[in-house]
């Protein structure tokens, strides 16, 4: 067996289950689930519509690289979002959801012949560190700081481990914490990477769910305008699932460096990456809409300026830029125990929300600081409706209140 695949960590949903193994989640209320981040709300309608009518299509083999017309749809969103111009035939592969694309992204760039660092802002989504770790190389958390909105402070990731650097995740909008990345982190970046020729993926799947009037900036954007218009070293991942609820679709883009996308399209061809010509379909007709995508973030808006300002009132937690998650500090009462906290809340009240200490990680081997940057916080998802989600803040402040 490969022995690398004794390196990766029990996956955070896992051990959120074995942390609740021994509770009783209280009877005397409905199950409420804020633990897992996947998007509820309906599929659009035009979205089944193109997956019906594309059926006759399943007797073909598709290409890897999807078809022409679909790559058209993806280059004119950018476009239209980004006010940026790809050439659809280089700057762009259709992937089968932004999670399998992160992960093969990364087999497609890593060397491991020679000493290969991967740097992951810490919390995480767990995907880059295993994809990390498969590829063979080793891991440095840089920490998000509460001070800094939750960013990271690159300038503090010292020079020994950009110099070992092969990649760079970055998650604008993040997750957990939903903040979303500026010019001025972005050009330090690029200086960074020109300088120690690192390939920077950019997980952009909650671009679309934001809460300030501008749009979050993305990569490609951030690129352009710093006039890097051939997108050195910059691979951008949007997904389909959180802008048009469609989770098990799985589709999605990766876009940017040319000669990176051609060799992570010889590395899809073998692994067997291309899209099926019905999820190309209906990915066309939901790219080339807009009105479902609004809708949907005027859903998210009105949830969270409903919940926020009820759990304001009993914990440290604020409005994010932009994703669907709350990202709040737990309570002095819990004595900073984010595991205590979320088995308490299922075992009094029956709602399940996610340590934050498992999106994290203490003591890496390359880090100065030792502690565990998730810990402390818990992750809700407000991916239910708006009365689920009002029920469950309830539940918190009545639950936070009582230990008081
Ligand atoms: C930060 C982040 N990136 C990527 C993904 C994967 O999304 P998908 O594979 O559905 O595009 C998720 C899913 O929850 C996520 O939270």
């Amino acid at each position: 067996m490969n022995p690398l695949l004794g390196r990766l960590q029990p996956y955070p949903f896992e051990r959120l289950r074995q942390l609740h193994a021994g509770v009783t989640p209280s009877p005397d209320h409905s199950p409420i689930s804020l633990g897992i981040g996947e998007p509820r709300h309906a599929t659009p309608e035009l979205i089944k519509q193109a997956i019906i009518s594309a059926l006759g299509s399943l007797a073909v083999y598709p290409s890897t690289g999807g078809e022409p017309a679909l790559r058209q749809s993806m280059a004119a969103w950018v476009e239209r979002r980004y006010q940026v111009a790809l050439d659809p035939q280089q700057h762009i592969l259709p992937v089968n959801g932004s999670r399998e694309a992160l992960f093969a992204l990364a087999q497609t760039v890593i060397d491991n012949s020679r000493p290969a660092t991967v740097v992951v802002p810490n919390p995480f989504y767990q995907i880059y560190e295993g994809a990390a770790l498969l590829a063979g190389a080793e891991l440095y958390y840089a920490p998000s700081e509460p001070a800094l909105n939750f960013g990271v402070d690159w300038a503090r990731v010292p020079e020994s481990v950009w110099a070992k650097t092969q990649l760079l995740f970055v998650c604008t909008p993040g997750n957990p914490a939903g903040a979303v990345m500026g010019l001025k982190e972005w050009r330090l970046l690029f200086e960074l990477s020109d300088r120690f020729g690192f390939v920077i993926a950019s997980d952009e799947c909650y671009s679309e769910i934001y809460f300030r009037d501008e749009a979050p900036l993305g990569g490609l954007q951030a690129a352009w305008q710093l006039g890097r218009t051939d997108f050195r070293r910059l691979v951008t991942l949007t997904s389909l699932s959180k802008r048009s609820n469609v989770p098990g679709l799985r589709s999605g883009f990766a876009a940017g460096d040319a000669d990176i996308l051609k060799k992570f399209l010889l590395y899809r061809t073998y692994h067997g990456g291309a899209m099926s010509p019905v999820v190309q379909a209906a990915s066309r007709a939901a790219w080339d809409d807009e009105a479902h995508v609004q809708l949907n973030r005027q859903l998210y808006r009105d949830k969270f300026a409903q919940v926020t300002p009820m759990l304001q009132g009993v914990m440290d937690v604020k409005l994010p830029d932009a994703g669907f998650y709350l990202w709040a500090a737990v309570p002095a009462a819990f004595e900073g125990s984010d595991t205590e906290f979320s088995r308490q809340l299922l075992a009094q009240y029956n709602v399940v929300v996610l340590p934050g200490c498992y999106l994290g990680r203490s003591a890496p081997a390359l880090n100065v600081r030792l502690c565990n940057p998730g810990s402390g916080r818990v992750r809700m998802a407000l991916v239910a409706d708006v009365e689920e989600c009002m029920q469950a803040a309830q539940r918190i402040v009545q639950f936070i209140q009582s230990k008081l």
